[in-house]
């Protein structure tokens, strides 16, 4: 696959995590959804920071090095847990990776409010995130020791300074770098301070290509290049020159696992959850289903519904909304304070429109695979309105395995929607107004044009695989690798 070149993965979150009360739990969130295919069916070593006490134990159990493990939605991986210094780690995690990049490559930050970058920030940055690269960096250096021409895959946004300290020890490592969230224009990067800025970009540009879900961010990310580095930019090829080096820019949109989708979806535990569903269903199922990320815009989904409802007095008692959230990174304040305005706003709305036997928003604060799939199955419309999404899975796995002809309503800011577009309802996601006349439109759209419609998105998300995605990545390392062989 790799020309027979071994290969190790490199990300922050590994695929499963450590609880204390001894169980395992899947990694959430679409780097792990993404990955899991690749390095349980091919031989691939997978770094990954132990994010828990009970990882960090399972860690040192097994000597620091490799060590064999099954998820509980199935796959076997060889796992190398890395644990940090925990003062580092929180530096690492909750301040710099979360929010500070999170939220540059979201458009989250209220520029009038924040962030104010103190020392707080800089320290974050060099004591936090630089010290789990590092700690990373040693890892895979002592997995490729001895190894000839050894590939290493990096993943996201927590490791842009690590290609670099790769690069230094093993000139000769073929190094490949896959966002999975979006890359924003040059301007939204001024947030931070130019020499932190520019360390970060030079370590990205260490490698020798870097890959986006999207044409969108691949352009932005050369613009940066250009913008705040003064580097030389080839747009029409996408190839950076830095330091002597071209540096490949290109772009791979994630296809979901259909098959493995499809299997859980079959599965006896959501089957028991879907009967439940349909035992107490109105006649109208609305859902949502994302981590709890400010990213993901939940609030203006409910406000939308509240709209919807106050508009259209002829759905009361006849629909209702389901949002499954699953809490994140919830030692981040900005997180914390968001989690309870979605709640308080569910009351407000619950209390303005419900009735003593109808709830119309049903709130689920979990992380339950087989519930979401139930809810999957059910709905009659899918909100996915992120106000920016790298590519968003759930716009691709709902339609998968719906079966009452839902409709897509998709934020044009997703990844997903330059693929799905066509076939989805494509809303502003600040639009309100908009939002809620698309909740109606969805809702009371003729049978044979929701058919047209889902037919469309399940052909598309059924034509391509992660093993095609994986195999467009291999194929073009194998031909810069020989390329510069010359
Ligand atoms: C997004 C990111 C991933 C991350 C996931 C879950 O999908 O691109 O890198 O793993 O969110 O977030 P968490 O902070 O829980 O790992």
């Amino acid at each position: 696959m790799t020309g027979g070149r071994p290969f190790v993965l490199v990300s922050n979150r590994g695929p499963v995590t450590f609880e204390d009360d001894g169980s395992v739990r899947r990694g959430t969130g679409g780097l792990v959804t993404a990955l899991t295919g690749l390095a349980s069916h091919r031989q691939s070593v997978w770094v990954a920071s132990a994010m828990t006490e009970a990882d960090a134990r399972r860690a040192e159990e097994a000597g620091d090095r490799p060590f064999s493990v099954r998820s509980p939605t199935g796959g076997e991986y060889l796992v190398r847990l890395v644990a940090s210094d925990p003062v580092a780690y929180d530096r690492f995690y909750n301040i710099f990776a979360n929010p500070m990049l999170w939220f540059i490559q979201h458009y989250l930050w209220d520029l009038s409010n924040a962030p104010d970058v103190r020392r707080n920030e800089i320290e974050a940055f060099e004591y936090g995130y630089n010290v789990v690269n590092e700690d990373l960096a040693n890892a895979v250096l002592e997995e490729i020791d001895g190894q000839l021409d050894p590939v290493v895959m990096v993943h996201d946004y927590h490791l842009y300074t690590l290609p670099g300290l790769i690069r230094r020890a093993r000139p000769d490592a073929f190094l490949h770098h896959f966002i999975h969230i979006p890359w924003t224009q040059s301007d939204s990067w001024r947030v931070l301070p130019r020499k932190m800025r520019e360390e970060l970009f030079q370590g990205i540009l260490a490698n020798d290509i870097v890959g986006f879900h999207t044409q969108a961010y691949r352009l932005n990310f050369l613009q940066c290049c250009r913008d705040l580095l003064d580097l030389e930019v080839d747009f029409r090829r996408g190839i950076v020159h830095s330091e002597g080096r071209d540096v490949w820019i290109r772009s791979y949109p994630l296809p979901i696992d259909y098959g493995a989708t499809l299997e859980v979806s079959r599965s006896e535990r959501t089957q028991g959850f879907e009967e439940v569903l349909v035992r107490r269903r109105r006649e109208h199922i609305i859902l949502r289903v994302d981590r709890a990320d400010l990213s993901k815009n939940v609030l203006r989904g409910f406000a939308a519904f509240d709209l919807f409802l106050e508009q259209h007095p002829e759905f009361s008692e006849r629909v209702t909304f389901i949002a499954q959230l699953m809490p994140s990174r919830t030692d981040v304040p900005e997180y914390a304070e968001y989690l309870e305005r979605i709640e308080a706003l569910v009351a407000v709305v619950n209390h303005r429109h419900g009735t003593p036997d109808w709830m119309p928003i049903n709130l689920k604060l979990r992380d339950d695979l087989e519930e979401a799939m139930a809810s999957y199955k059910q709905y009659d419309v899918l909100l996915v309105n992120a106000m920016f999404d790298g590519m968003n899975l759930v716009a691709k796995e709902g339609p998968l395995v719906n079966e009452r002809a839902g409709v897509s309503i998709l934020s044009e800011n997703t990844g997903a929607h330059e693929e799905l577009g066509e076939f989805a309802l494509s809303v502003n996601p600040f639009d309100i107004q908009e939002l809620a006349d698309s909740i109606h439109a969805a809702l009371t759209m003729a049978p044979e044009e929701r058919r047209r419609r889902i037919e469309g998105l399940k052909t598309i998300v059924t034509t391509r695989s992660p093993g095609d995605w994986i195999d467009d990545q291999l194929a073009d390392i194998a031909e810069k690798a020989s390329a510069e062989r010359g």
